[in-house]
């Protein structure tokens, strides 16, 4: 029997997002993007292939998944067959640190977990590049949740040249991430549904390609020269700019709420106030609000008194796959 192998993968945030797919089988995207590693959402993953099983088993927060659920571990666990040439099934237990399909990023933690557990219960031993590329596969975002810190995914032309690669694994830049917890529950538009409605029916798409090109021009020197108000400006922009295709695409959708709104306008005000901080989100309603760490006791505040104390998570920039003994 092969042994069990327990794996940790954080989310990550993107400043500058994926928001497209140019091939949906190998889950090549349309543009590169930018994230940020964080250290309070993570998932663990435990994963053993054992000959006398007739069927993959998962596990998800303790409970058992249905066939239909659980359909893109079983497609992730036959890539890494594919790549041994085994054929035992195996046994999956999760835990998402993270609400699930919530646009907390649970994809990404959880493919980065899944490729790390699944790969080396296999018997491989994959180096950096490998376990992206892997990841990938399972979700896009899970390819930038193999490193630590700022992370950049290359978008590439092909399954061998699209992976992550970081960017500054340790950040030596006291930043802080305010995540706001507005609806923790699943979004009605998953992440893939809602991208390939964007690229196959907003008009706007061509020029979303034309402004990630610019963002991440512009966020790298802005990251390696700690100027948080540039950095904080685009990542707002892009976030903002994202959210556009799914306005204009047809038919329509959005993933903000009404409390989504009314943050943004408190993060705004904050600004007026003096208190530099920035927001963004990926496909859900929870804002993700960048500062300085002197700012954070300003912005837990104003949102502590709008959204309830335990709506508000103090995050950090947080390491990359990591093997749990
Ligand atoms: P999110 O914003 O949370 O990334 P997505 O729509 O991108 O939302 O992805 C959510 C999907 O990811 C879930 O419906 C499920 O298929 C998968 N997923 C999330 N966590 C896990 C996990 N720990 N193990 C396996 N699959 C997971
Ligand atoms: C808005 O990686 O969840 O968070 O590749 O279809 O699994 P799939 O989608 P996913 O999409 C993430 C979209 C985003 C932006 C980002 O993380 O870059
Ligand atoms: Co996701």
């Amino acid at each position: 029997m092969m042994p069990a192998i327990t794996a940790r993968a954080h989310t990550n945030i993107a400043l500058v997002k994926y928001w497209g797919k140019a091939d949906t089988e190998f889950i090549l995207p349309q543009t590169s993007s930018l994230s940020l590693t964080l250290d309070q959402f993570y998932t663990d993953t435990t994963v053993e292939f054992d000959e006398h099983l007739s069927a993959d088993e998962v596990t998800l927060n303790d409970q058992r998944l249905s066939e239909k659920a659980s359909q893109k571990v079983h497609t992730f666990l036959n890539l890494v067959r594919q790549m041994t040439a085994g054929t035992s099934f195996a046994r999956v237990s999760s835990t998402n640190h993270v609400p699930t399909a919530a646009g907390l990023a649970s994809s990404a933690s959880a493919f980065a977990a899944l490729a790390g557990a699944a790969s080396k219960a296999a018997g491989l031993n994959l180096d950096k590049p490998a376990l992206s590329r892997l990841a990938r596969r399972g979700s896009g975002s899970a390819t930038r949740s193999i490193y630590g810190g700022f992370v950049e995914w290359q978008a590439g032309h092909d399954d061998a040249d699209s992976y992550a690669v970081p960017i500054a694994e340790q950040v030596d830049w006291p930043l802080a991430v305010v995540a706001l917890v507005l609806d923790p529950h699943h979004k009605k538009v998953s992440s893939r549904q809602g991208m390939q409605s964007s690229v196959t029916t907003s008009p706007y798409y061509a020029a979303w390609r034309d402004v990630v090109a610019q963002d991440l021009a512009a966020i790298k020197p802005a990251i390696r020269d700690h100027n948080f108000q540039v950095l904080g400006e685009i990542l707002e922009s892009n976030a903002m700019r994202m959210h556009a295709l799914t306005l204009s695409a047809q038919p329509p959708y959005t993933y903000f709420n009404g409390d989504t709104l009314m943050a943004m306008d408190a993060v705004r005000e904050l600004r007026d106030q003096g208190v530099p901080c920035y927001y963004t989100l990926d496909a859900g309603p929870n804002l993700k609000i960048f500062c300085e760490k002197p700012a954070v006791p300003a912005i837990k505040q104003r949102f502590s008194e709008l959204f309830g104390a335990t709506n508000v998570i103090v995050a950090h920039p947080g390491p990359g796959l990591k093997f749990l003994a």
